[in-house]
């Protein structure tokens, strides 16, 4: 074969595989039906990324490899938008949109249909395809021009890069709205707090923050979707809006299927009261419906205000909201010292569950609201998850109450509370303040840390309050004795019943078990562990990878730091400013000496999960796509042991093309199950992870 010709089999090779990674993409996240398994598409994966490292020349930025992102931006550029991103008019009352629909018929003279869908509350954007290919994505900005954010769209796993069949307009527009799903924003959030991060107030402000991030590989690891409502070009399939996203819906654009498709504005009013309440089923928020005159043309003849299309109407759904009184306000301290205003309320019932306490955030929103124990007060479940307190029932007010105050020392040990500049939350500086010291230690066994569940929140109170640990080095010195006989009164929150726990014989043999497992927890996860502020699972990985070990790592230089593309001043004035506390390093050395990891372990496998736990495999015989060193390793993953000779104790026998007749016949023999590859993977059945 001449040079040529193995460069085009390369090239076609390349491509044959960037068209079924899409494919499988669009199947699995926008279809939710795979028809590989998470194995064979990690393995295709692979595959190509191994292609695109020998042959650069074919790489390409709509390549399925470039979903992690990688690409740093400094600045967005800015662009004008093709056509402007106009805004929507809104409509909250029944009344308002029969106004709406009458304004409509005085101009139209045909007939015609609404189309109306929900409302997404996320960040409006547009992205421009030619030939198939996504060329740009661009924020709505002030709807004249917008930031082109490409790399940052591009990690979107909604987001196609190439499109599926071929009847798409050569050159066309989508417009649509990138959202975060509620349970990866709560999990988000989590993640945030842990590390000490301030979390984000709802939803749409987390897909915002994440989209203006100049960090693409970031974005990849944040939990976005796209989905869209419009096509726009000079050369549209469909007539109407709704013809063309179901067209487009094959492209391989995610669109809601739940739409309103009505000759009068009764319809659209039906499918409002549908939505009111059901639309808390949703993975994602929503906040209204759009409704939309559906024929394209009429469009035309409808035209614009300055703002926004004649054509449409937003009706919001009323945000919900309930009166209730205001029994206390309790100041939390935080692991990393923040203090959090709480507001302690009389039970009452909203949108779907039963409220006790609402957020009050920072000292400024309780100076705001001017709030008073046993005031009347409104609580909203708006953009927000948690519900908070948005005003104070003045009908209600009764004369002499007590005033909510800010304290000015920590409600937990007096110490003075700093406030930063341009920060809104109060931090209390004392290092030794007991809620700070129980959050780290309680951090420091969490699951994803060192995963001590025996122990749990509970007894690390019962432990701290006897004064038996002060620190994560004390739990290694934990005696059986010290243990036995432990005390502690709970008082029930629903009945106020008080009962005594005490820590029994087999709960300390328990406790003891799970503190001596941790210290095989891999050094990447002790680095998480130790609770420094901004080190969060991915940065720790990243430490414990660059570093190797604690050694290395307690002598980095904020230089040092910055240099691991990743980590910026911040997260490298809080890791140096850990490591200089001499308190932090007599733990490290106390842990040491305990036998944690303190450096990656050569050859660390990467448990994925414990689906082959005890069972032993003997792999033999040719694969198609993967290798036996691959099958075995992926065997290690899950927590199976691979071994060489088939004997009575083997529980499976995986068997590939050409497998010797001598090992078949004795898996026969003694009764080990002779198993397919694909059998394999089901016994893992371990999800790719769509949202994680
Ligand atoms: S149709 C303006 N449908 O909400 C042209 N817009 O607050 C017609 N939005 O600018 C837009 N969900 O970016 C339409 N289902 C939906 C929508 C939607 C969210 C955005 C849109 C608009 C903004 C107005």
């Amino acid at each position: 074969m001449s040079d040529m010709q193995k460069d085009q089999q390369i090239k076609e090779q390349i491509e044959s595989l960037r068209k079924a990674l899409h494919e499988h993409n669009y199947r699995y996240y926008v279809l939710a039906d795979p028809v590989i398994s998470d194995y064979e598409f990690d393995m295709k994966m692979r595959e190509l990324e191994e292609l695109e490292r020998i042959y650069p020349a074919y790489s390409d930025p709509n390549s399925p490899t470039q979903r992690v992102g990688g690409a740093v931006t400094r600045q967005f550029p800015t662009f004008k938008h093709l056509r402007p991103m106009l805004s929507l008019s809104n409509a909250y009352s029944e009344q308002e949109l029969l106004d709406f629909d009458r304004r409509i018929r005085k101009v139209l003279d045909d007939e015609f249909h609404y189309t109306a869908d929900l409302k997404f509350d996320g960040v409006a954007i547009s992205l421009h395809y030619e030939q198939g290919r996504l060329v740009r994505g661009v924020t709505r900005g002030d709807g004249v021009q917008g930031d082109e954010i490409t790399t940052n769209l591009r990690t979107i796993p909604s987001v196609p890069l190439m499109l599926q069949g071929d009847d798409y307009p050569d050159s066309f527009e989508v417009r649509g709205e990138v959202v975060m799903p509620v349970s990866g924003f709560v999990r988000l959030n989590q993640q945030r707090q842990e590390s000490g991060e301030a979390p984000f107030a709802n939803p749409r402000n987390a897909a915002a923050g994440t989209l203006k991030l100049q960090d693409s590989k970031t974005v990849a690891q944040r939990p976005l979707d796209l989905y869209i409502y419009q096509i726009l070009g000079d050369t549209l399939p469909g007539n109407t809006l709704s013809q063309n996203l179901q067209l487009a819906s094959k492209w391989g654009f995610q669109v809601l299927p739940h739409r309103a498709y009505a000759r009068s504005i009764q319809g659209v009013l039906a499918f409002i009261d549908e939505w009111a309440d059901k639309r808390h089923s949703l993975p994602f928020q929503t906040d209204g419906v759009v409704v939309k005159v559906d024929e394209i043309e009429a469009h035309s003849e409808l035209g614009n205000t300055a703002k926004a299309p004649r054509w449409a109407i937003a009706y919001k759904f009323q945000a919900e909201q309930a009166v209730t009184m205001l029994r206390d306000v309790e100041f939390q301290v935080g692991r990393t010292g923040a203090i959090t205003p709480v507001a302690m309320l009389e039970p009452v019932e909203l949108a779907g569950t039963t409220v006790k306490r609402a957020s009050l955030h920072n000292a400024d929103i309780i100076a705001a609201l001017d709030l008073h124990i046993g005031d009347g007060v409104f609580v909203e479940k708006g953009g927000d998850i948690i519900p908070k307190i948005t005003g104070v029932d003045i009908s209600q007010q009764t004369l002499f109450r007590e005033k909510v105050i800010f304290p000015s020392v920590c409600p937990a040990c007096e110490s003075t509370l700093i406030r930063q500049e341009g920060e809104a939350q109060h931090y209390c500086t004392n290092e030794l303040c007991p809620p700070r010291v129980k959050g780290a230690i309680q951090h420091f066994i969490s699951r994803r840390a060192m995963d001590i569940r025996s122990l749990g929140e509970g007894k690390v109170e019962m432990l701290y309050d006897a004064g038996i640990i002060r620190n994560v080095a004390d739990l290694f010195a934990l005696t059986p004795d010290q243990l036995l006989g432990l005390e502690k009164m709970v008082v029930s929150s629903e009945s106020g019943a008080a009962r005594k726990i005490s820590l029994r014989e087999k709960s300390v043999k328990n406790i003891l078990a799970g503190i001596e497992k941790s210290k095989s927890v891999p050094f990447e996860r002790v680095v998480y562990a130790l609770g420094i502020r901004h080190v969060g699972e991915t940065v720790a990985k990243l430490l414990a990878k660059h570093f190797q070990s604690m050694e290395v790592l307690i002598k980095a230089t904020h230089e040092e730091l910055v240099a691991i593309p990743e980590v910026g001043d911040r997260i490298a004035e809080s890791v140096t400013g850990w490591f200089q506390e001499p308190e932090n390093i007599k733990i490290l050395d106390d842990l040491k000496a305990a036998g944690l990891q303190f450096a990656i372990e050569k050859g660390q496998h990467q448990k994925v999960s414990d689906a082959l736990s005890e069972l032993t495999f003997v792999v033999s015989g040719v694969f198609e796509g993967v290798s036996r060193d691959e099958l075995k390793h992926f065997i290690e993953q899950h927590g199976g042991k691979v071994v060489s000779g088939v004997t009575g104790q083997l529980n499976y026998l995986v068997a590939g093309e050409n497998m010797g007749p001598s090992k078949r016949e004795k898996a026969d023999r003694l009764g080990v199950p002779i198993i397919t590859v694909n059998d394999l993977y089901d016994m893992t059945e371990q999800g790719r992870g769509g949202d994680d």
